[in-house]
């Protein structure tokens, strides 16, 4: 090295932001760098050729006798961070020869020849203040990540525990909502062919009045007398109207009790073919009393092929949509059912002509607990299990809404269920 290169070097070191010592192989100081002058706030004069140990007794650390092994020992750079120790030396003061803050320390030393061939120590000194803020700061990001990360995990847990027993509790309200539909439309027929009864009850005692007197009767004029006096020609008439129209009364429960059986699958949780528009009449006989006041119900059915599905979920679904269709009416207004068949899908759609849906308010309807309703009436929940159902169907639903004029909600369903999804999904979702 020429003496102008060894003049840019040693300008290099003693302007340098980093400590650097130069040590014997026994750890006495031969040189030491402006930087460490100035932080330390000693003098190299007084300090070269004293153990390093002696000057900074700080110094004096297992750490620092590990280093020295490896380096010295084995030839090897040993690079310590700030973490354990924080410092190897303490340098208080900053370059000026103010009172610095500490200073957390990275260290190097390792092993080197002079040209005088007798070997050497290097240690260099970095400040890693800012490093150590920093990764402070990252440590605690980190570490804030991942708790909110656990957190959310519970949060997700509790939100599929949540779901399943909405779940659950929307069937049970779907079923009291059934049974009072039911308890509705019995009663009415159910009254009737009880008054029905009792009115017949009095014409039999009637007539057997009549059949009893024909023994005892003196004269055929006697039993005519009888029979016009208790009006024989209106029980006759009467008699036959009371047992058609309590025949029509039994054939309507008939109905219903029906309709009810269908609906009683209500946890089989099996996909089978089956013909949704049988399922579509049965609910609509359920949600009949819910609708007959509210609307005029059209039925413009397409062809459609059996389709598999979990039929009474099916069920649910458009007994939801029927019922926000009659909700959504505010005096008396038209719902339209609909279905249709593309390729290997099939559509079943519920039109109303009611108030509609807000723009802004589409994308939320499907959220549970999301409701417009006044308190009581809504939960906010049967489109969201509505929706539950017909993604668990590997199916889709659809909404078209003019505020002011109705809404459309489509229900689209493939009419075979993929493979492997039709297991996997009934497992999550239940
Ligand atoms: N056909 C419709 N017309 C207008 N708005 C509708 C219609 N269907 C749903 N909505 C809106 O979407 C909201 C959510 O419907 P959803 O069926 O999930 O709950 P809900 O009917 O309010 O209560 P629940 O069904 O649990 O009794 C309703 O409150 C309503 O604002
Ligand atoms: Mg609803």
């Amino acid at each position: 090295m020429d003496s102008r290169q060894r003049e840019l070097a040693s300008a290099l070191v003693e302007h340098i932001e980093i400590g650097v010592i130069v040590l014997d192989s026994e750890l006495r100081i031969q040189y030491w760098n402006d930087f460490v002058s100035q932080c330390s706030g000693k003098m190299l004069e007084q300090a070269r050729q004293q153990p390093l140990t002696l000057t900074f007794p700080e110094a004096d650390t297992p750490c620092l006798s590990k280093m020295l092994a490896l380096a010295r020992d084995h030839g090897e750079h040993v690079y310590t961070e700030w973490h354990e120790p924080p410092y190897l030396i303490r340098l208080p003061f900053d370059r000026s020869g103010e009172p610095a803050p500490l200073r957390l320390q990275s260290t190097l030393l390792f092993p080197f020849k002079s040209s005088a061939d007798q070997p050497l120590l290097g240690l260099l000194l970095y400040d890693s203040s800012e490093l150590a803020r920093d990764n402070k700061q990252l440590d605690a990001a980190l570490h804030t990540l991942s708790s909110k990360q656990v957190e959310q995990e519970l949060l997700i847990a509790k939100l599929e525990k949540a779901n399943a027993q909405l779940m659950q509790s929307e069937k049970l309200a779907a079923i009291g909502q059934l049974a009072a539909g039911v308890a509705h439309e019995i009663n009415n027929p159910i009254g009737y062919v009880f008054s029905n009864l009792q009115t017949l009850a009095g014409y039999v005692h009637d007539l057997l009045r009549i059949i009893d007197a024909v023994d005892g009767a003196a004269s055929l004029d006697e039993l005519r007398q009888l029979k016009r006096s208790l009006e024989y020609d209106y029980i006759r008439n009467d008699v036959e109207a009371l047992i058609g129209e309590s025949e029509d009364g039994i054939e309507r429960v008939k109905k219903i009790i029906a309709a009810l059986k269908d609906f009683s699958h209500f946890e089989e949780d099996e996909f089978r073919l089956a013909d949704l528009h049988r399922g579509l009449d049965t609910t609509l006989n359920v949600v009949n009393n819910e609708l007959k006041y509210k609307a005029e119900v059209i039925k413009e059915y397409g062809q459609l092929p059996a389709v598999e599905c979990m039929p009474s979920q099916i069920n649910q679904v458009m007994m939801n949509l029927l019922v926000n269709a009659a909700h959504a009416i505010e005096q008396f207004g038209r719902i339209t059912l609909r279905s249709g068949h593309e390729n290997d899908w099939v559509w079943l759609e519920v039109e109303d002509t009611g108030q509609g849906i807000a723009p802004h308010l589409l994308n939320r309807i499907y959220e549970p607990f999301f409701t417009t309703k006044p308190v009581g009436k809504g939960t906010g929940l049967g489109l969201s299990l509505s929706y539950n159902i017909v993604r668990k169907h590997s199916g889709r639903i659809e909404v078209f809404s003019t505020p002011g004029q109705g809404t459309r909600f489509r229900v689209w369903l493939p009419t075979r269920q993929p493979a492997q999804q039709t297991q996997e999904d009934a497992g999550h979702n239940e």
